[in-house]
């Protein structure tokens, strides 16, 4: 509780009003580089104070894109928008955002302290206000210990903080987070990210937040946009992005462990059936014949020692427990499916087990397009 006070206290002593609420648009942005197409026809909408998070594999555009809003690279095509204004012409400096560099970017030869104090400077604040707001920043941060250390002097984790302060002590209409966990280990990311979304959710501003981590995005984002090859394939909440897939890349990169994709075909024999391997599941959904990428998560995959209606047999490949669950990777005539299974539940190295699969779970993709056909 505290620190949601002293937040609000922050933004207060700046001397401007509390609402520091902006929209950003991109409109049908493509960048190139010379032949190379880094960015292709990328609109995306954030509204005032929303996390967005970019989700994609290394190399799909994600930093391109933070450095198109920044004003660090010009688009090919397309614009930016801040408040319905367009700044695709403005320079960094007039657009008012702050970006967090994947490798944090702090001047080494400098203090914490002046590390921090440097925006303000730029834009010629006078002392007494500066050290006022490094101070009150720095208590936010947890870091008042450290402001006269120089950054070779301080832990990752801390690095990563003071680069986050230098990025909010100046109020910016928009943050701009590339990857700014990913030097961190692995408890000190899950902690922090916790932070980081309630600091975010305090100070209210409107982000944008680079991961390649699926569960980072999750956790913190309000939507998420996952882009692949320079495209945005969907643009959703969390959980509807977890539960309908747009597309199949989407479908198996979100979820750990990941949606099984198998691939079969739809026939028709009286009612509908997926088949593939020796298997033929009945389904109760319309769906053209043909050939399909079938998805279906693991805990949508129901495991049971004895024959029932609708199972088929598979054999235990693996198992891996997990504290309270298990996830067992079975053999299906070749193809290995993971099924998140109870604890108890027997799942011996070659033994055979019985599998089904609930039909909510089951999702169809286009083996051309990559698209849902549900
Ligand atoms: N200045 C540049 N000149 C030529 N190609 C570039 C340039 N900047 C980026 N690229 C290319 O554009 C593509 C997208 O790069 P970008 O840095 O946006 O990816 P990313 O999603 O941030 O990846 P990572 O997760 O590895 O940081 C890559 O293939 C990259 O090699
Ligand atoms: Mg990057």
């Amino acid at each position: 509780m505290h620190r949601i006070e002293f937040s609000k206290q922050l933004i207060l002593h700046a001397g401007r009003k509390v609402k520091v609420l902006s929209t950003l648009e991109l409109r049908s942005i493509s960048k190139r580089f010379g032949t190379f197409v880094a960015l292709e026809d990328v609109s995306l909408r954030v509204e005032e104070g929303e996390f967005m998070v970019l989700l994609g594999p290394s190399g799909s555009g994600k930093t391109t894109i933070l450095r198109v809003i920044a004003g660090l690279e010009s688009p090919t095509e397309g614009s930016v928008l801040i408040d319905g204004k367009d700044v695709t012409n403005l320079s960094p400096k007039e657009r008012d955002v702050a970006m967090v560099f994947q490798n944090y970017a702090l001047y080494p030869h400098m203090s914490v302290y002046d590390n921090i104090a440097l925006p303000l400077r730029v834009r010629r604040v006078d002392r007494a206000s500066i050290d006022k707001k490094v101070r009150e920043t720095a208590e936010l941060l947890q870091i008042t210990d450290i402001l006269g250390k120089k950054p070779s002097e301080i832990s990752g984790g801390e690095q990563q903080r003071v680069a986050v302060a230098r990025a909010i002590v100046r109020n910016p209409k928009v943050f701009l987070f590339d990857e700014p966990l990913s030097n961190l280990d692995a408890k000190l990311r899950v902690t922090t990210r916790g932070f980081l979304k309630r600091l975010q959710k305090e100070l209210h501003v409107t982000t944008v937040y680079v991961t390649h981590d699926q569960s980072e995005a999750m956790t913190m984002a309000d939507r998420i946009a996952v882009i692949n090859r320079g495209r945005v394939l969907q643009v959703s909440t969390p959980t509807e992005i977890y539960r309908n897939p747009s597309d199949v890349f989407v479908a198996g990169f979100i979820g750990s462990p990941p949606m099984n994709l198998i691939e079969g075909r739809i026939e028709r024999n009286g009612g509908r059936s997926f088949v593939f391997a020796n298997v033929r599941i009945s389904l109760k959904k319309a769906i053209q014949e043909g050939e399909v990428i079938m998805g279906i998560r693991p805990e949508d995959i129901v495991l049971k020692d004895k024959m029932e209606d609708g199972a088929f047999p598979g054999k235990v490949y693996v198992s891996e427990p997990l504290g309270n669950i298990q996830y067992v990777t079975v053999d299906v005539g070749g193809i290995k499916l993971v099924a998140q299974a109870d604890i108890d539940f027997r799942a011996e190295i070659n033994s055979t087990v019985f599998v089904s699969f609930k039909e909510r779970g089951i999702h169809f993709f286009s083996k051309e397009t990559g698209k849902s056909v549900i």
